[in-house]
């Protein structure tokens, strides 16, 4: 943890994520058109926009869960694009947080957290543990570390999806909608706690569709529809006074989806965006262990 912090201008060279014209397409459908973004260490970057503009294909792509088509992705210097990079190597400097939690049911807490610093880290069992409960502290979890995922509440349980991830030390962080499947009530909680996470200076590469959070935690706000960045800066900019017209007609449906017409696409809470089909088992497989 403390070695992963970066602060100072030591490292300000080497771009946490740097993405150069990235495309993906399934089959026929080019879901990213030429992505241009770099997150710089400690920065905190959202990505904002409506369902199926690429918004997790780009996620996916910065550590290989999906392929590119074209382009480049480096993370920390190191092009994960380059066919001959040892892609768990750099996987586990990444830490991933999906919508849905992942964790395995039929182990507690503490075991989801040490099961991978275990078998992926090879740490014994007495440091692992160590490393849980000092996550399930930051997370605000500690008397749950008895607990099955079933005995938690969904906010709970991404808790521990993000302890999880904390425990493997990961540089940076990448979060898919990390809310957006949680009760309305619950999502204060992990907003919280990923708010703590960029005050210590962890790099974030964060969807959602939670406007105050990006207003407030990001540094840089990144709107994409159709594939493309349409428009990038700062939250004030983004967010406060969008430029462009598909910016602002995306910010009117989702900061009030009401009086937009109905939730066809970029729907904020209480209604979480249609998973497309066939997406859910592909995470559960893509999950980081067997
Ligand atoms: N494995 C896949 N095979 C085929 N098409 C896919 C696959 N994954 C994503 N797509 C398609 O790519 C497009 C972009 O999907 P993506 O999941 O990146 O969108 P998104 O912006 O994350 O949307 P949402 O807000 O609904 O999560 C969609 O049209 C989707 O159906
Ligand atoms: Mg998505």
């Amino acid at each position: 943890m403390g070695e992963s912090e970066t602060t100072g201008a030591a490292v300000a060279d080497a771009a946490a994520i740097e993405v150069r014209g990235l495309r993906k397409s399934f089959g026929e459908l080019e879901v990213l058109r030429g992505i241009d973004v770099t997150v710089r260490r400690g920065e905190v970057v959202c990505v904002i926009g409506p369902s199926g503009s690429g918004k997790s294909t780009l996620l996916r792509c910065v550590n290989l869960l999906e392929e590119p088509t074209s382009g480049t992705v480096r993370v920390a210097g190191t092009e994960v694009t380059d066919p001959e990079v040892d892609i768990d190597r750099v996987r586990r400097r990444i830490g991933m947080v999906f919508q849905s939690f992942n964790l395995f049911p039929h182990l507690t807490a503490l075991g989801n957290l040490t099961i991978a610093q275990r078998r992926v880290l090879g740490r014994g069992r007495a440091e692992a543990e160590e490393v849980a409960r000092h996550n399930l502290r930051r997370v605000g979890l500690t008397d749950k570390e008895s607990g099955y995922p079933a005995q938690l509440s969904g906010g709970q349980q991404q808790r521990v999806a993000i302890a999880r991830a904390l425990s493997m030390g990961p540089e940076l962080m990448l979060f898919d909608e990390p809310t957006s499947a949680l009760d309305p009530e619950l999502v204060g909680d992990v907003l919280a706690v990923m708010r703590g996470l960029a005050d210590e200076g962890m790099t974030m590469l964060v969807v959602t569709h939670e406007m105050s959070f990006a207003r407030e935690v990001a540094d840089r706000v990144v709107f994409m529809d159709d594939g493309l960045i349409v428009e990038e800066g700062p939250p004030e900019q983004v967010v406060g006074a969008p430029r462009q017209a598909r910016t602002r007609a995306f910010l009117s449906r989702v900061l009030d989806p009401a009086a937009a017409g109905g939730p066809e696409s970029g729907t904020a809470r209480p209604e979480p965006p249609a998973e497309p089909p066939g997406r859910a088992p592909e995470e559960v497989r893509k999950r980081p262990l067997r």
